[in-house]
């Protein structure tokens, strides 16, 4: 079992005032404490991450998080990452706002994230695998308290920058990224092209009912039986 991982300093209480996370969606006061991730959490964290990037993963070509729910729980497992839940407490109610992973080497089999540009450049990252704040508290400062709580991290652990993927089309994180002064490194995008081809199936016809012959009525065809077979008898006679 993990858990070894350096442990975050005691987050200042109540919440940092410079944050602005004291404010609610209603206007009540609340304060928002930090706690690591227990085991009985990790089906309600899942749950909250999905909520959290919902309208997200609407709009870009990756599925940004969170991943599989397999690997979310296999994470708790893992050693080295830091998995951290802010609530917001209000009274004697809490409920959980913010979420945020941290890890202090690269992880994961799906990650192609290559450590030796780092290492030329001097950096020792702390990777910030996923931050995520709910839908219906976003834009109260929750988001900039839960990055403060990763470069305090990052801070007492020697790490030199903190590192993290955004898509580029997820324009509320990029602008939030930006104005805290993080800068593009490398550029891996995207990039699609039409192909121009025939399409094997064939467009859409009109289609549209022929005029047909008049059919004769039902008098007409037994008057025309009739005068046959006269001409017929008359025939037979001579
Ligand atoms: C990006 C995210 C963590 C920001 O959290 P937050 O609690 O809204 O952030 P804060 O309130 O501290 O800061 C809000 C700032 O972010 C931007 N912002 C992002 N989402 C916003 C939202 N839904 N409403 C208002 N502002 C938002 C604003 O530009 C605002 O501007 P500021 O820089 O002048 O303060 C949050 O929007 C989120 O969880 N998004 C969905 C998950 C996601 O995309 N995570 C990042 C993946 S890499």
């Amino acid at each position: 079992m993990k858990r070894s991982e350096p442990t975050p300093a005691k987050p200042k209480s109540p919440a940092s005032e410079k944050s602005g996370a004291r404010a609610t969606t209603r206007g009540e006061e609340g304060t928002i404490s930090v706690r690591r991730i227990h085991r009985r959490d990790l089906l309600r964290t899942w749950e909250f991450l999905k909520l959290c990037f919902r309208d997200v993963n609407r709009e870009t070509v990756e599925y940004q998080r969170p991943r599989s729910k397999k690997r979310f729980f296999e994470v708790y497992e893992e050693e080295g990452i830091v998995q951290l839940l802010f609530e917001l407490i209000q009274g004697k109610t809490s409920v959980i706002v913010g979420y945020a992973e941290c890890a202090f080497e690269i992880s994961g089999s799906d990650n192609w994230m290559n450590h030796r540009y780092f290492t030329k450049r001097d950096m020792r990252p702390l990777y910030v695998e996923e931050i995520a704040v709910h839908p219906g508290y976003q834009g109260l400062g929750i988001g900039g308290f839960v990055l403060e709580q990763m470069e305090h991290i990052a801070k007492l652990n020697g790490c030199t920058h903190l590192v993290l993927e955004v898509a580029e089309n997820n324009e509320n994180a990029l602008r939030f990224y930006r104005a805290r002064s993080f800068q593009k490194l490398d550029a891996a995008i995207f990039l699609a092209k039409r192909i121009m081809t025939e399409s094997d199936i064939l467009p859409p016809r009109v289609v549209s009912r022929r005029p047909r012959p008049s059919q004769p009525d039902v008098q007409t065809l037994l008057n025309g039986s009739r005068s046959r077979a006269r001409a017929t008898t008359k025939g037979k006679g001579t």
